[in-house]
């Protein structure tokens, strides 16, 4: 084969500019590898009068994803629409055994299936490390340099927008709506924020991360998910006096056959390494059987730490063709050990309880033998007196490690206590 490649771009916006100024701009690490010679064939844009400057030629622009598919001269098919024909175009690309290389991290969670099965039934290989955490090699560390470990577990700080928010909340700089709609006039979060505020942003490159790392066939929908939408002020005060801070984390873990995956908010120690990634940067910790614990940490949105992510996979897959290799991706994510997520229920971890109650004698000892009953056994108490509003007091608890299911019923029960008011607010807590 020749060391040039007919690279086909679906979608010219944001990303698809940045990994047209990467490859017209190549750092010399790109140059020194002989093999590396792209050549650009067919753009597919939305609107075709748009002014995109000089470096492009006009004729290699269309308005149909379609052509730019069937186009023979494009061996490499680069998806970057995130728009709802994605799934079409690139199952398109591989039936015909083109290589793909995309971002789009919903796709790839929710019918990611398919599309590995099409690409091995047809000798293809679809590539996606811009789908999580943009520019940290996260994807290629877990196929390449941690391929000696087995997974045991990864913690993940995977959205950007939840952690800025968070950040700027544990930093007393506002509440939570007030610090949301900052963030949406400076351009930072999208104007509808709700993939990221409800966890299913991370939860997708979750159950992405979960198929590398363990063979999971689990999809985002798969992976319980709670938002940060409910995080007050008050609980991350009170974490910190606990000595935590609030992050929303990605969680998965191996054992004993079963694969655990879930995103939520979580009180983290507050000198652990995720406890100090701030602002919009992402972080992930994997623990591997023969490393210990590793941490990647980036800038996991924004245009070039994505253009990036997209060029490593367009430049592995020349090299791959180059040197006549087969096919790397299909093999490594399907497979016979394939295993599904479980269900949240059976998992165990430690709890941070906080309600209003009553400020009356018995009150706690009711609650604790609640919490007894389900076999959840009670670490630390605090009660305020200085708190009282009007006759309650806020009380709170943190638990030894008990399932979902326990906490779940116990909640429950406490709930309907005539000395507990409103709803009783529940974190998880996770000792990394
Ligand atoms: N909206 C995401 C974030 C980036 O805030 O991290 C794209 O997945």
């Amino acid at each position: 084969m020749s060391n040039s490649i007919g690279v086909g771009l679906i979608g010219f916006g944001t990303v698809g500019s940045g990994v047209v100024e990467l490859l017209q701009d190549a750092p010399s690490s790109m140059r020194r590898r002989k093999h590396i010679d792209f050549s650009l064939q067919r753009i597919a844009v939305r609107d075709l009068k748009k002014s995109r400057g000089t470096s492009i030629d006009p004729a290699l622009l269309t308005a149909d994803a379609e052509e730019v598919v069937a186009d023979p001269t494009v061996q490499l098919v680069v998806e970057l629409t995130g728009a709802d024909g994605a799934f079409d175009w690139v199952s398109e690309a591989l039936r015909q055994g083109k290589d793909v290389v995309t971002a789009n991290k919903a796709m790839l969670a929710e019918r990611g299936e398919e599309l590995f099965e099409l690409a091995l039934a047809n000798g293809a290989d679809l590539m996606f490390e811009a789908s999580v955490a943009a520019g940290i090699p996260i994807i290629r560390s877990l196929r390449n340099g941690l391929v000696a470990n087995r997974v045991e577990s990864l913690y993940g700080i995977l959205n950007g927008t939840t952690n800025y928010i968070l950040s700027r909340m544990s930093r007393g700089e506002g509440d939570y709506a007030d610090i949301l709609k900052d963030a949406q006039d400076k351009g930072y979060a999208e104007s509808d924020p709700t993939m990221d505020v409800s966890g299913m942003d991370a939860a997708q490159k979750l159950a992405i991360l979960c198929r590398i790392a363990f063979h999971s066939t689990g999809t985002g929908s798969d992976v319980f998910c709670e938002g940060i939408e409910r995080i007050e002020k008050s609980d991350i005060e009170y974490a910190r006096e606990l000595g935590y801070v609030i992050k929303l984390l990605a969680i998965a873990k191996q054992q004993n056959g079963r694969v655990e995956a879930r995103v939520h908010s979580a009180m983290v120690p507050v000198d652990s390494l995720l406890a100090n990634i701030h602002d919009e940067f992402n972080a992930i910790q994997v623990q591997g059987s023969a490393v210990g614990p590793q941490v990647f940490s980036g800038r996991g949105a924004g245009q070039m730490p994505t253009a990036s992510a997209v060029v490593a996979d367009m430049v592995e897959l020349l090299e791959r063709r180059v040197a006549g290799a087969g096919t790397a991706i299909g093999d490594m994510v399907l497979g016979e050990e394939a295993v599904a997520i479980t269900s949240v229920e059976a998992v165990e971890m430690r709890y941070f309880l906080r309600a209003l109650v009553s400020d009356q004698p018995g009150v706690l000892e009711r609650i604790a033998r609640i919490l007894s009953e389900e076999k959840i056994s009670i670490a630390s108490v605090l009660q305020k007196e200085r708190d009282l509003h009007g006759g309650s007091v806020p009380l709170v608890i943190v638990t030894h490690e008990a399932s979902e299911a326990a906490m779940q019923r116990a909640l429950a029960q406490i709930s309907t206590l005539d000395t507990v008011q409103g709803a009783v607010k529940l974190i998880r807590m996770e000792d990394l």
